[in-house]
């Protein structure tokens, strides 16, 4: 990606604060999600999705894709909002979640 601004880091999503205070970011504007929450125990599920919330600006939002429902009841206890729809045109067709504190 040719943008200036694009940086990888190789760390854990249940981090994400500390990531972006590292580079002196005090929240995130938005965050994207495609992690295998399935596949992960149910305390680091929350611990990722919580502080994912916390990471976020007042007016942030994070969108997750997702291929089951696994993950929604986590999401409505950890954010103030989450409104679901339905990629078809993904391959596989994916649930989308659009959340915000
Ligand atoms: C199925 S891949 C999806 C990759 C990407 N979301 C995409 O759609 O191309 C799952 C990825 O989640 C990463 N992953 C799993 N647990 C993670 C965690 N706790 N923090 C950050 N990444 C994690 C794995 O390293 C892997 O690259």
């Amino acid at each position: 990606m040719r943008d200036p601004r694009f940086r990888v880091v190789y760390g854990s999503a249940a981090r994400v604060r500390g990531i972006l205070a590292e580079r002196n970011l005090a929240s995130a504007d938005h965050i994207i999600s495609g992690l295998p929450y399935r596949n992960m125990t149910d305390s680091l599920r929350r611990e990722i999705l919580d502080e994912s919330r916390l990471a976020l600006s007042a007016e942030g939002s994070m969108l997750l894709f997702q291929y089951t429902r696994t993950l929604q009841p986590y999401l409505e206890s950890s954010f103030g909002s989450v409104k679901l729809n339905f990629q078809f045109f993904n391959i596989l067709p994916a649930l989308i979640f659009h959340c915000t504190p």
